[in-house]
């Protein structure tokens, strides 16, 4: 999903089935307590250094939720980085995407898979 202003990409926001996008962080971890696969991955977001803080990614993983829905929906996993509970992060590490963001589109902490990353899940009605 990308983010155009104008003419200008200035985002994204990755996303595909588990075949598309095998290759997440902390793969081990994740598949030792894995039950269930989700239908859908966000993999990575991404907002241009002068764009950030303006809501870009927020937009970008919304348009992907709806991309998903209109798809078949089914479960969403996301893979973000844990934000409270610890000093403040510089964007550039949160390639994942920040938790804080996740739970506000109604993403839950599934299980946590390195010190500060968590598997986060929701339903997407299609
Ligand atoms: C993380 C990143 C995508 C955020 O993009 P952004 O467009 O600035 O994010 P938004 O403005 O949409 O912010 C949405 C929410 O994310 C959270 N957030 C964003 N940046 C954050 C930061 N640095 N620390 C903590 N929370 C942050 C906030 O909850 C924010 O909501 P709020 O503004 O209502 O408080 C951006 O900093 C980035 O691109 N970092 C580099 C990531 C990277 O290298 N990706 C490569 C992927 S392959």
């Amino acid at each position: 999903m990308l983010v155009y202003e104008g003419d200008a990409c200035i985002g994204w926001c990755q996303f595909g089935s588990p075949a598309e996008l095998p290759n997440i962080k902390n793969v081990k971890a994740y598949e030792k307590d894995v039950t269930e696969l989700p239908a859908w991955r966000i993999g990575c977001i991404f907002t241009t250094g002068r764009q950030r803080g303006r809501g870009v990614a927020r937009a970008a993983v919304d348009a992907a939720l709806h991309e998903i829905a209109a798809a078949g929906g089914g479960i969403v996993e996301a893979y973000p980085e844990q934000v409270d509970g610890r000093a403040p992060q510089r964007g550039a590490y949160f390639h994942t995407g920040p938790e804080t963001l996740f739970a506000d589109l109604g993403f839950t902490r599934d299980r946590r898979i390195a010190k500060w990353r968590w598997v986060m899940r929701r339903t997407v009605v299609p």
